[in-house]
């Protein structure tokens, strides 16, 4: 067993999915009732892309990219009920949520060596949780943590996941959206992250795959909750 795991390495559960498939609020809603820390991987890799645009730099400029992330310090805060995501010590939650941040993210995290940087920073992570500790991302299963007990890959269709990305956004961030559009933008996203050479999205072998086009948040929750407590 690597040193990048807790003690308790029953309780590294891992959730890997395309956006929109509900992997964050799942992954918190697990987190919270088991008990556990949280982390949430994407935000990272959202917070290194701020920071890439907050310097004027090209995303696409993968050299340059790489020397923003080997000079800044990203932190995530891996309490479920709070979680929080700084750079240099600012607090970034919000603003890594933004359209610009969104639709340069690909590009950033489709950089080997940045990925690599990023991956040793989730593992510290990891090992330093106190207990156990649920990892939402797209690699987790297969690159970060191979040796998750628990890992799951959610997923739902296209046409779902548009539909409540849209209706999260009206709802928290009071943004109308073109569900067809989100669709689109979703459909472009997943086809970059899947096609990347480095860590494409993808399913673990031994993940259990859940599709929760036809189940409702708490299903989800209960099912994974019931996975994890198959292991202990
Ligand atoms: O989960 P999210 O939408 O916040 O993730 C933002 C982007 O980060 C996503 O387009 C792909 C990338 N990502 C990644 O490559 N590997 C991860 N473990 C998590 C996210």
């Amino acid at each position: 067993m690597s040193a990048a795991y807790p003690r308790d390495v029953s309780r590294v559960i891992a959730i890997d999915g395309p956006a929109g498939s509900g992997k964050s609020s799942v992954s918190r809603e697990v987190a919270r009732r088991l008990g556990v820390q949280y982390l949430d991987t994407g935000a990272i890799y959202r917070a290194l892309t701020w920071a890439v645009l907050e310097r004027g730099v090209d995303p696409t400029d993968g050299g340059a990219v790489l020397e923003v992330a080997g000079a800044v310090t990203i932190t995530s805060g891996t309490d479920p009920m709070n979680p929080t995501i700084t750079v240099d010590g600012v607090d970034v939650s919000a603003p890594i949520r933004g359209d610009d941040v969104t639709a340069a993210v690909s590009a950033v995290s489709a950089v080997p060596e940045v990925r690599a940087r990023l991956v040793a920073l989730q593992r510290e992570r990891v090992a330093s949780a106190t207990s156990g500790i649920v990892v939402e991302g797209r690699d987790i299963g297969t690159v970060v943590l191979p040796d998750a007990q628990v890992k799951v890959f959610l997923t739902a269709s296209p046409a779902v996941r548009a539909q409540r990305r849209a209706t999260q956004d009206e709802r928290e961030r009071d943004l109308v959206r073109d569900v067809q559009e989100t669709e689109s933008a979703l459909r472009a996203r997943d086809a970059f992250d899947s096609s990347r050479t480095v860590s494409p999205l993808a399913a673990a072998e031994d993940a259990i795959v859940l599709d929760a086009s036809n189940m409702d948040f708490d299903q989800v929750v209960a099912r994974i909750v019931e996975l994890v407590g198959t292991v202990r």
